[in-house]
């Protein structure tokens, strides 16, 4: 199917000395005779794609540029894939579902319109001498990259590396990333770094060992963190406005959460299912969340002194002893207090559960009580002792 995509026009047949350094379309190489034959071309105008049944290393050289795309997308039995002159993509440099390329070499490459690579299970590293710098989306996936070095991005607007097994680190240098950013189960210990990164729109972080971003100051969609089973702390200390919904779920080992500068939070606030976070919750700047805020789980302390406006739900649950916060969170909920959503904050319950889980139904997180208003709320499960003592607040 991508074959016939990329079928026409195809080069010259064999023999040709030289090709046509200018197609309308796409150029198909076919062997290592087709792609010799560009080396006439300083910039080839069009797309340059690799024949599916294409099985001889493949080198471009002396071309460098091409305005086009550069696509291998089911080539089984390519393993080499190189260009020594090439510093720019026009369009998208394109791999997909080449299972044997292990070897890919751009040393001089600069410049990329869209990287697209998935299904390089052989692909361990990049041979970038540069090192890509431009590139507006980058999306790799199903990779055996063990890093991206090569991949030193000044730029970019959206950045997708998901499912790469063997990458201990993915590291950005911008400043802006103003699509999504999402780095999700490349292994359990994969360092996430964005030192230099101030604004985002929407951060998504799967299975990741460590987290730094220690400029990043407003996100413009939403920013979550789930299911990384290594990472003790987020810290997050120039972090002042959130648009979107704040997520922070299912961390096994995660023991500490410091936004020392959030201010606003235009979605739901979510802590939740993270076993090992059992000392305070203290968010001393937040003011406002929009939606709902919902966290349940092991701590011992939630702390929110500036806060003046919660839409949604308001759930506290956990294990640990908060009766005194719930004594305070009750005493300005309302519709016209701070807290205006319904109501729950229940102290040392044995099965801490989410928003709209306390009114009687056990459903888990999501299920949010509206028109609830003057039920008693109640927790099951609660240790016999413990359940005395069990802060049960209604509104
Ligand atoms: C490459 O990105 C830099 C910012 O990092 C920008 O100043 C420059 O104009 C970009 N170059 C191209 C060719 O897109
Ligand atoms: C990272 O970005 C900053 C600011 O954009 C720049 O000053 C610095 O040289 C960059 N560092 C690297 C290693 O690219
Ligand atoms: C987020 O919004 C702010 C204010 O509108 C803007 O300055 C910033 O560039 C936006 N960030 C992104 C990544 O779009
Ligand atoms: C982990 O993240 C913190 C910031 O939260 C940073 O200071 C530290 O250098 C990072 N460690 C590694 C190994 O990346
Ligand atoms: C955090 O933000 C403040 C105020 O915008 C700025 O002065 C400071 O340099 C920032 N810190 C970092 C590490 O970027
Ligand atoms: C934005 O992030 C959330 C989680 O933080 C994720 O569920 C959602 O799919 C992301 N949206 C986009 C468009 O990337
Ligand atoms: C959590 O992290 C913050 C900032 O890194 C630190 O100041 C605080 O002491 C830590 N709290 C705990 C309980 O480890
Ligand atoms: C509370 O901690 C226990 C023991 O580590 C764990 O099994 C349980 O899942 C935790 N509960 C939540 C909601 O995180």
């Amino acid at each position: 199917m991508s074959f016939l995509r990329y079928a026409l026009p195809a080069l010259a047949a064999v023999g040709s000395a030289s090709a046509a350094c200018s197609v309308q379309g796409t150029t198909t190489i076919q062997n290592a005779g087709d792609a010799g034959a560009l080396a006439t071309c300083t910039t080839f105008t069009g797309s340059v794609a690799i024949a599916t049944g294409t099985t001889d290393n493949i080198a471009i050289n002396n071309v460098r540029a091409i305005t086009g795309d550069l696509v291998a997308e089911d080539v089984p039995g390519l393993t080499q894939l190189s260009g020594d002159s090439l510093t720019s993509i026009g369009g998208a440099f394109t791999l997909q579902g080449v299972q044997i390329l292990a070897d890919l070499s751009f040393p001089r490459l600069v410049i990329v319109d869209t990287i697209s690579w998935g299904g390089l299970p052989n692909l361990q590293s990049l041979d970038f001498t540069t090192g890509i710098q431009n590139a507006t989306s980058v999306d790799i996936e199903n990779t055996g990259l063990q890093s991206l070095d090569g991949v030193n991005l000044g730029s970019v607007n959206t950045f997708t590396v998901v499912n790469n097994g063997a990458l201990q680190t993915v590291s950005l240098n911008v400043t802006e990333i103003s699509g999504a950013l999402d780095i999700s189960y490349n292994g359990d210990n994969t360092a996430a770094s964005f030192p230099n990164l101030n604004t985002a729109l929407n951060m998504t972080f799967r299975s990741i060992s460590n987290l730094s971003i220690p400029r990043l100051e407003t996100v413009n969609g939403s920013f979550g963190v789930f299911e990384s089973q290594t990472i003790q702390y987020i810290n997050a200390p120039n972090l002042t406005e959130v648009e979107g919904t704040v997520s922070i779920i299912n961390n096994e080992a995660l023991a500490n959460i410091s936004f020392p500068s959030l201010t606003t939070i235009g979605g739901g606030f979510q802590i939740q299912k993270n076993p090992a976070l059992d000392g305070s919750l203290v968010f001393p700047e937040l003011m406002a969340v929009a939606g709902a805020l919902d966290f349940y789980g092991n701590f011992t302390d939630v702390q929110m002194p500036a806060l003046s406006d919660v839409k949604g739900a308001f759930n506290i649950q956990t294990s640990g002893d908060v009766t005194d916060d719930c004594t305070h969170f009750n005493s300005i909920k309302g519709r016209n207090n701070v807290i205006k959503g319904p109501f729950a904050c229940i102290s040392r319950t044995n099965d801490p559960k989410g928003a709209g889980s306390a009114s009687g139904t056990s459903s888990g997180s999501g299920a949010q009580k509206t028109g609830a208003a003057g039920h008693l709320e109640f927790s099951h499960g609660l240790t016999g002792a413990a359940g005395v003592l069990a802060a049960i607040l209604a509104l």
